[in-house]
């Protein structure tokens, strides 16, 4: 499995994130059982974590040591450092994506993990771990669900669009930019949700059932691996300028071809002069 001193290929990566993912699913899924048992540490304010979490990202950090020992790690609970422009591998771990839900027993979480090389998305993978889903997808080889080819839903009219969105909770400043935002996009759609885990918000953009989603404050771990994803499987994701998305913190719009542009139009026109400060 280990090729220390030859390039893997995207396929070998996505097998050690594959491999990772497996490990951690065993530590979530057997704390899930007995709630009373979790303790919650506050990180920040509305941003809570609990040792599953770091017990999770340790597992996924030993699987992916072992499968490709040269590899940098950036994970949200023990690394949580910027991508940086060096070459090379790096894994972007989001060891229980969902924290908050996990912890009301709110049946929507997943692990999420990505590999760049040289800066560049090459594998990702987000598992939710309350249904039998595993979303996978590597550079130029197509997105998947359970080993099955997916790909953004063919919707082109905004008034029957299903929109996924996360709300700026760690961040009260945006909240009113943000309401106007939500005014905007569930006055023209047939519905807005918000189920609490982004990576799998974005799996749900590249498989068709949001036919797109906005949210104005996530970090590299939460996007990455569904980045890949939702490119792979036919979508579109930026920036609130339109400008392709890095993986970076900062706001994410996504969506089918045709609802991404009218949704991002949507999304800047309810904050107008403001959208600046919100890029
Ligand atoms: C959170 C979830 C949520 C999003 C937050 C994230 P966490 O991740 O993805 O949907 O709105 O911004 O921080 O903290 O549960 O890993
Ligand atoms: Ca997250
Ligand atoms: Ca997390």
């Amino acid at each position: 499995m280990s090729s220390a001193g030859t390039a893997q290929s995207p396929d070998e990566l996505l097998d050690v994130a594959i491999e990772a993912t497996s490990r951690a699913a065993g530590i979530v899924e057997s704390s899930a059982g007995d709630r009373s048992a979790l303790v919650w540490k506050e990180k920040g304010e509305s941003d809570f974590v609990t040792d599953v979490d770091t017990r999770a990202e340790s597992a996924i950090v030993a699987a992916i040591r072992s499968g490709s020992p040269d590899a940098r790690i950036v994970g949200e609970e023990l690394t949580p450092d910027g991508i940086t422009d060096g070459a090379g591998v790096t894994f972007v771990v989001d060891p229980l994506d969902g924290t908050t839900n996990f912890l009301h027993g709110y049946p929507e979480y997943a692990i999420s993990i990505a590999v760049m090389r040289d800066r560049e998305l090459v594998a990702g993978i987000v598992r939710n771990l309350t249904r039998d889903e595993t979303f996978t997808a590597t550079r130029g080889g197509g997105a998947y669900l359970n080993g099955q080819p997916i790909s953004v839903s063919a919707q082109t009219e905004p008034y029957r669009a299903l929109i996924g969105t996360g709300f700026p909770f760690k961040r009260h400043d945006l909240l009113e930019k943000y309401a106007q935002q939500f005014i905007q996009v569930s006055r023209h759609t047939a519905g807005v949700r918000r189920a609490g885990s982004a990576s799998l918000d974005l799996a749900s953009v590249a498989c068709g059932r949001f036919d797109g989603f906005w949210e104005l404050v996530l970090a590299p771990w939460d996007i990455a691996a569904g980045v890949l994803i939702i490119r792979e499987a036919g979508g579109i994701v930026t920036d609130l300028s339109g400008a392709p998305k890095p993986v970076s913190d900062g706001a994410v719009v996504a969506g089918n071809p045709d609802i991404h542009p009218w949704l991002l139009r949507m999304v800047r026109k309810a904050v107008d002069n403001d959208i600046e400060s919100l890029i």
